[in-house]
């Protein structure tokens, strides 16, 4: 049995209900996240939590819980699921409401969390590296924001899953932007090239990882836009998300990535990741 809490409450899943006036359900009116959990700890939930609070500033929603509250809440769900390693989804709406896009005169958020068991990559795509294809970023202006109104990604993601692809990577205006629901980084001559953080892009916690660990590397690392050009022209690319962790993509449309295997500079970022993500809260 799957304990979640919704409201001041842990319930089983199945007995978890919403109204369908919540303006999560009416509008996609709410923000989220997904915080990988390793033997039991999260892994920067601290830095999770400061980016749920920025989504909040930006669709204009009153945090319901402090930092320690949401901590606490974590933990619990943290505690009742079955697995060591999973992934904490929570979410925020702006509560139920008349069907009226402006704001209720009174708002009563919905807060729901729920444990989901993590599925790293295999150790197949690990080794060889995952196939991706590349399409228009058609979503708004404000993809720094994790809200929960995902059907531009929805839809973009499954362009990947109809191509029997990993990932859509996503290109605007000539720029790489980053995946439908991942970072993405590319290796040009032994250099990891990350596209700068905008209002274009999900500011992705385990980009600032994977940052941070090629700094402590030693690798080169150059934070600058990233042309189309450049990124089929990469010797390597990788995906980074807290579900999907560091992966590497050997094809792209359908041609090769570097030598078609996954690189060497991926293979010690893989290596490192795997041991920090153990060992650091
Ligand atoms: N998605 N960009 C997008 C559009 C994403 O949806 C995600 C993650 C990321 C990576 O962010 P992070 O490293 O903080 O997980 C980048 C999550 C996992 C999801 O929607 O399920």
């Amino acid at each position: 049995m799957t304990t979640v809490y919704l409201n001041g409450t842990f319930l089983p899943l199945e007995e978890a209900q919403i109204s369908v006036m919540d303006r999560g359900f009416l509008f996609g009116d709410g923000v989220y996240e997904v915080i990988p959990v390793y033997d039991r700890q999260p892994f920067r939930l601290h830095e999770h939590l400061a980016r749920l609070q920025a989504s909040l500033d930006g669709i204009r929603l009153t945090n319901p819980h402090g930092a320690d509250a949401w901590e606490s809440l974590i933990m619990q769900i943290v505690a009742s699921a079955e697995w060591q390693d999973q992934g904490v989804y929570l979410q925020v709406t702006r509560g139920p409401g008349p069907r009226d896009h402006a704001f209720p005169k009174i708002i009563q958020p919905t807060v729901f969390i729920m444990p989901m068991p993590l599925s790293p990559p295999s150790a197949e795509s690990v080794e060889h590296g995952v196939s991706a294809i590349t399409a228009t970023d058609n979503r708004w202006l404000r993809c720094d924001l994790k809200v929960t109104s995902l059907l531009p990604n929805v839809l973009l993601r499954q362009l990947s899953v109809d191509a029997d692809c990993a990932e859509t990577v996503l290109i605007r205006d000539g720029q790489l932007i980053e995946g439908s629901a991942s970072s993405v980084f590319i290796v040009q001559r032994g250099v990891l090239l990350a596209p700068p953080k905008t209002n274009l892009m999900l500011p992705g916690i385990t980009y600032d990882v994977v940052l941070e660990l090629a700094a402590a590397e030693g690798m080169d690392c150059v934070i600058r836009p990233i042309s189309e050009a450049e990124l089929r022209s990469a010797d390597e690319i990788w995906l980074t998300s807290s579900t999907k962790e560091v992966m590497a993509v050997s094809r792209l449309d359908g041609q090769p990535v570097g030598s078609g295997q996954p690189g060497p500079l991926f293979r010690r970022m893989h290596a490192h990741y795997q041991t920090f993500k153990h060992t650091v809260m």
